[in-house]
Formats: structure tokens, C-alpha cells, sequence
């Protein structure tokens, strides 16, 4: 039997967030049209004997009490939230909540970093970790250009024992990285991470550290440093090298890298998902699209062929209302309630729930917060990130108004604002 952890964190972490953690907790932002840890638990629902899932963090639980009740029921499992009382690190919780870890008796524990995107081979990965693992499998990717940002590992390519690790090293240690997904054996894994935590304890009794910094310190514990530099090189630890897709999500421009990546997968996944291509065959979406009644614009009462044009991949929410003089794509996911009037243009952007585009606006490498409105001729744009490092986006956070006829060019709006000039380059407050 298994259970899935996913280490939400809290508060005081998705600063890179902003200005849409403002509004929804980081792992709650909406990738692709679904809330980013939908899609952990999407991949934990195809592990077979699964328990349920533990949501480990310290954000307050009542801000994920509606998405556990829906998600709970539309995948048919039991989710559950564990409160911290504060930031104990990325193993402090299961050693703190252990008793609700163990809970049933799971034999293994499946451990997901809430930030990341992946398609997460959770299956394949218990079947090596039963093969070859001990106490713990860890998901490796090798990624081209800077490591230094991951936790860089180094393994026996024969045996795929990790011999050596370096978390954020200051020079390259090597291109195979930690993604933040593990498999655990429960008793193995409890038994390294109490001998860990009692030489932490040891140390840091010894340089006096916890009369300092007493409960806090204390009760802080990471698989990184704690369990995996510990135990490297003993035969405990295992990595699973895959090189599916897999990317950080830290940041909005993250976000919307993220979102192609899921796209992308839908299409082998759950092609239902995408809107159907203009050129294609006429697909089911296309024929609820016009056959629910709702208005896609002008013409789509009485031209009974116009729909929307789709470029690439594209997610329209059910809901959402396209005008059939607009054109989506590559990139684009329009959320629940959101209005795209005719003529509009999108491009790798994200339109979040109940925001609308008007006629003729045109939306590039950008993200419109919940709520927000973008005016009709209006461009709300910013860097093509797969064209150029470095670059930004635009996003426009919560309840944004953006007048007609206006530029937004590299911009960040925060909640609630109006813009009714153009704006370049600009953080507005
Ligand atoms: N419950 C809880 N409590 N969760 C936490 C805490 C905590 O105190 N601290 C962090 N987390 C969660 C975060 O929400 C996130 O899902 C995950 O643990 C890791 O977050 P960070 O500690 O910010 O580390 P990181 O993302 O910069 O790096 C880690 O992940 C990389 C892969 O994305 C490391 O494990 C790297 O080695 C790894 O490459
Ligand atoms: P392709 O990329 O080859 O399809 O060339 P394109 O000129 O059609 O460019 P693109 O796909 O980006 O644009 C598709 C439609 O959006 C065209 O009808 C453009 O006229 C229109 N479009 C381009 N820029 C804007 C704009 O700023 N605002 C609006 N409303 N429409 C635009």
C-alpha cells in the first residue's frame, strides 16, 4: 500500500509568485488549465493500492478546503491536509506528523515537491525502487546548461546507486539533477531520517545551537542535506533516471513554460482536453462549443461553421466563451468563465478564471489574472522566453482593469489596478 505526500510549504515561500500568489496559494495556480498540484495527484491516481494523499505544508488549511473537496471527488480519493505549525523543512514535517505518515500502514510513500512540473512516472518508478531501490528512489533528469540551481547528482552508472550529491552547488557538480520526487520504503526511510535528525541534534547541541534557536532549528529537517548527503554512497539511496519532460515552476514565467510542457502531454494524455485544430476533424469540443447556447461572438448564432481558430496546443475551459473571430495559439489556456471577444489575438499566455479579453485585444507571453479585463485594441505583452533568456513577461495580477487601445508591454500589475496609459517596463503598484 502507498500514500502521496506532496510538500506544499507555505506563507512565507512563493515570493517569486507574486502578484499571483496574492490571491491562491503557488501550488493552487493554474497550469494548463488545472491547479498545479492537480497534476500530482493525477499522476498519484494511477499508483496502484494508493491510500490517499497527505498535503504537507504550512499555509492555512481553509485556503485548500474547496480544492480538496473537488478534487477529491473528481478523482475518486482521499486527500487530506496536514498543518505545520511552522516551515520544518522538507523532511522536519514526516518526522513531526509521522504518526498521520504511518497511518494504515503504507510500505511506501511517495514524496512530490509541489513546485514542478512532470509527467510523473510514479509506476515506473516503484517498479525500479521494488527492483534496485532500498530505503529511497530519487527522479533524476539530466538537463543541459546551469545546474546550480538543483540539487546536482552524481551515480554509479552501472548499478544506479547515487554515490554523491551537492545541493545548489557553487561550481557544476554535474548535469544530473534532483527533480524533487521520490519514492520511499516507510520504514527504511523513518529509519534514516531518525538517525539523521539525532546527529543533527548531536551537532547542534554541540555547538550550542538549539539554546539559540531552540524549537525552531530543532525541528528542522531536509531530505536533501539530512537523509540524501548523509546516506550517499551506502547502498540506501537509488536514482531513477528518466528523461521525461520535467521543469521548476518558481515563477509566473515558469508557469507558462510549465503549461506548454502539459499541453504538450495532453496530447498524448488526454487529447479531449485540447481545443481542436481548425484544419482537423471536427471534434466534440468544437460542437459543444456551439451547441450549448452560448455566444462565441457576432457571427457564431448564424454561421454555423465559424469557430475559433487554434493554433497549436490550446485548452479552452468548457465554460469559457471564445468568440469565433478569435485566434488562439500556440500556448494559450483559457480558464472557467473567461470572455475572448472576436477578433481577439492570444499567444503563450494564460487567461485566468472570469478574465476577458476584448475584440481585437491582443494577449502574447503574458498571464491576465483572475478576474481581470483587457481592453478592446489592447495589447498586453512581453518577452518570447523561448527566444530569448532572460527576458519577462507581462502579468497582470488579480481584477486588473486594462483600458481599450493601450500597450502593457513587460509589465507587472499588481491586484486591483487600472491602467488606462500604456505602460513599458514597469512594475505598477
Ligand atoms: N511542508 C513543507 N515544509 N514543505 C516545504 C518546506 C517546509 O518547511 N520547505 C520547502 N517545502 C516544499 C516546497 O513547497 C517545495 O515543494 C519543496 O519543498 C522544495 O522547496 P525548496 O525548499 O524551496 O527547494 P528548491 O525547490 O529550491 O530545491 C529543491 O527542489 C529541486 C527540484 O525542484 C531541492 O530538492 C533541489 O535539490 C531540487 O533540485
Ligand atoms: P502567422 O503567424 O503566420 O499566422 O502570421 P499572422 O500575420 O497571421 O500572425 P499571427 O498568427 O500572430 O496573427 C494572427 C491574426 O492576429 C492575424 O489576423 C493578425 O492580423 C492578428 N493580429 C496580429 N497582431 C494583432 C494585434 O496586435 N491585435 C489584434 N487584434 N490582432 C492581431
Amino acid at each position: 500500500r502507498a500514500r502521496g505526500i506532496i510538500l506544499v510549504g507555505g506563507g512565507s515561500k512563493g515570493t517569486r509568485f507574486r502578484p499571483l500568489s496574492f490571491d491562491l496559494p503557488k501550488p493552487l495556480v493554474p497550469l494548463a488549465g488545472k491547479p498545479m498540484i492537480t497534476h500530482h495527484l493525477e499522476g498519484l491516481a494511477r499508483v496502484p493500492n494508493l491510500l490517499d494523499v497527505l498535503l504537507l505544508g504550512f499555509y492555512d488549511e481553509s485556503l485548500f478546503a474547496e480544492f480538496i473537496e473537488s478534487a477529491s471527488a473528481r478523482l475518486q480519493m482521499t486527500v487530506r491536509y496536514v498543518r505545520e505549525g511552522a516551515a520544518l523543512g522538507t523532511a522536519g514535517g514526516l518526522l513531526r506528523y509521522r504518526e498521520a505518515v504511518e497511518a494504515g500502514s503504507p510500505d511506501v510513500l511517495f514524496i512530490l515537491h509541489c513546485d514542478i512540473a512532470s509527467s510523473f512516472p510514479l509506476c515506473d518508478m516503484l517498479a525500479f525502487h521494488q527492483r534496485r531501490g532500498r530505503s529511497l528512489t530519487v527522479l533524476g533528469k539530466r538537463i543541459t546548461g546551469d545546474t546550480r540551481a538543483y540539487g546536482c547528482i552524481v551515480k554509479d552508472e552501472r548499478t544506479d546507486e547515487l554515490l554523491h550529491y551537492a545541493e545548489k552547488p557553487e561550481t557544476a557538480v554535474s548535469a544530473l539533477i534532483n527533480c524533487g520526487v521520490y519514492v520511499a520504503s516507510t520504514r527504511g526511510f523513518y529509519a534514516l531520517l531518525e538517525a539523521a535528525d539525532q546527529e543533527r541534534a548531536r551537532g547542534l547541541a554541540a555547538q550550542r545551537l538549539w539554546v539559540a534557536s531552540a524549537e525552531g532549528e530543532r525541528g528542522r529537517v531536509q531530505i536533501e542535506q539530512d537523509i540524501i548527503m548523509t546516506y550517499e554512497g551506502r547502498q540506501q539511496i537509488y536514482v531513477y533516471e528518466c528523461d521525461d519532460f520535467w521543469c521548476q515552476v518558481k515563477s509566473p514565467e515558469a508557469a507558462l513554460r510549465a503549461s506548454a510542457m502539459y499541453l504538450q502531454h495532453y496530447a498524448s494524455t488526454q487529447p479531449e482536453l485540447l481545443a481542436p485544430h481548425s484544419h482537423g476533424m471536427e471534434a466534440r469540443a468544437v460542437r459543444n462549443m456551439r451547441a450549448d447556447g452560448l455566444n462565441y461572438g457576432r457571427d457564431s448564432v448564424n454561421v454555423s461553421h465559424a469557430a475559433p481558430t487554434f493554433v497549436g496546443n490550446v485548452y479552452v475551459h468548457p465554460t469559457a466563451r471564445v468568440a469565433a473571430t478569435a485566434k488562439l495559439g500556440p500556448n494559450v489556456s483559457v480558464a472557467a468563465g473567461c470572455v475572448v471577444g472576436d477578433g481577439a489575438r492570444l499567444v503563450n499566455c494564460m487567461a485566468l478564471e472570469d478574465s476577458r479579453i476584448g475584440e481585437h485585444a491582443l494577449v502574447r507571453n503574458a498571464v491576465v489574472g483572475w478576474g481581470s479585463t483587457v481592453g478592446e485594441w489592447a495589447r498586453v505583452e512581453g518577452d518570447d522566453l523561448t527566444a530569448e533568456a532572460g527576458g519577462r513577461i507581462s502579468i497582470l495580477g488579480a481584477n486588473v482593469e486594462c483600458a481599450g487601445e493601450i500597450v502593457v508591454r513587460n509589465c507587472t500589475v499588481l491586484p486591483h489596478k487600472a491602467l488606462t496609459v500604456s505602460a513599458l517596463n514597469q512594475i505598477i503598484l
